[in-house]
């Protein structure tokens, strides 16, 4: 499998031209900030194959052409390009390492604060969160750090991704034992109730502390409305993107982000060269930027 872009669409027949390619991928980087190397022609092909053959379109230079003109295309078609464009890969517990370093590190640290002064508030975002495997994890460890006490404290985990799919099935809160392969069978049967056929239902004390959006991150006034955090999570997301998306996306996340705020970003990822407004530190496993 191609760990980048995977899982969508078939191989199709109708190829694409260098300079279709182009505009196809102009279209896409304005629209997401996803970014498409040269070598991603056979992306295209294979997830837009289906979607040509469905409007009955012989050439990419029609779909384009379908894109800019009609009203359909400006409009519908464009949330169906994100749909197809998005690689949305994730799984409850994904990079347990790191979420160590989030429970025993930066949640240990808020707890104790909070225990001190007083004020036990927690304020999470989940930007890029696909189908809600990555907040309802992030709620799951909330619960297990703080147990009883957990209604003493105002948590909000706010949770957006550019896809209307994904989010629909984040809402739902079901999922099959292959999203839930790398999660403790005790975490499981203590925060999901398994319906038929190895299909699991997230619980609602659980659902509860998250609120799901569409949120564009490559808009900046959608980006300035999502509430303040004290940490920000973006993990496996800016690694579509080009530099010049990666700086607009992580400067977003150091306005949002209260004073010491945390970030935490895919293991593959990093700042360095990107931006120096956050500071790196090195634990096992991991490493956690601090907004400075
Ligand atoms: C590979 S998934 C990562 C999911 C989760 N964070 C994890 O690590 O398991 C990347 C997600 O980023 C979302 N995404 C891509 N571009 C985006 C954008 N411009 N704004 C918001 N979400 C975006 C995709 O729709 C996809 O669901």
């Amino acid at each position: 499998m191609d760990g980048l872009f995977s899982g969508k669409g078939f191989s199709g027949n109708i190829k694409i031209t260098q300079k279709e390619f182009l505009q196809l991928r102009d279209i896409i980087y304005e629209l997401s900030g996803i970014f498409l190397n040269d070598n991603r022609k056979f992306l295209i092909e294979n997830r837009f194959a289906p979607r040509l053959s469905e409007l009955k379109l012989n050439s990419y230079s029609e779909y384009i052409n379908y894109l800019k003109n009609h009203s359909k295309g400006k409009t519908e078609e464009l949330a169906m390009l994100t749909e197809l464009i998005t690689t949305n890969e994730t799984s409850f517990f994904r990079d347990n390492p790191q979420l160590k370093v989030f429970r025993n590190y930066t949640l240990k640290k808020m707890i104790d604060e909070g225990n001190k002064t007083g004020r036990r508030e927690i304020k999470i975002w989940s930007a890029g969160c696909s189908s809600g495997e990555e907040p309802y994890t992030l709620a799951i460890i909330l619960h297990e750090a703080l147990k009883e006490d957990i209604r003493k404290w105002r948590i909000r985990i706010t949770a957006n991704d550019i896809s209307t799919n994904v989010l629909k099935m984040a809402e739902k809160g079901i999922y099959t034992k292959y999203s839930l392969r790398t999660t403790p069978i005790p975490i499981i049967s203590k925060y999901f109730s398994e319906k038929d056929n190895n299909i699991y239902q997230i619980k609602p004390e659980v659902k509860r502390l998250i609120k799901f959006g569409k949120i564009n991150l490559n808009q900046d006034r959608s980006v300035k409305m999502v509430p303040r955090s004290h940490i920000v999570f973006c993990r496996n997301v800016i690694i579509y993107f080009d530099k010049d998306m990666k700086r607009k996306v992580l400067s977003g996340f150091h306005n949002n982000l209260l004073d010491n705020g945390h970030l935490y970003v895919g293991h593959s990822e990093s700042l360095h060269a990107v931006t120096d407004k956050f500071k790196p530190r090195q634990h096992a496993g991991t490493i956690t930027y601090h907004k400075i």
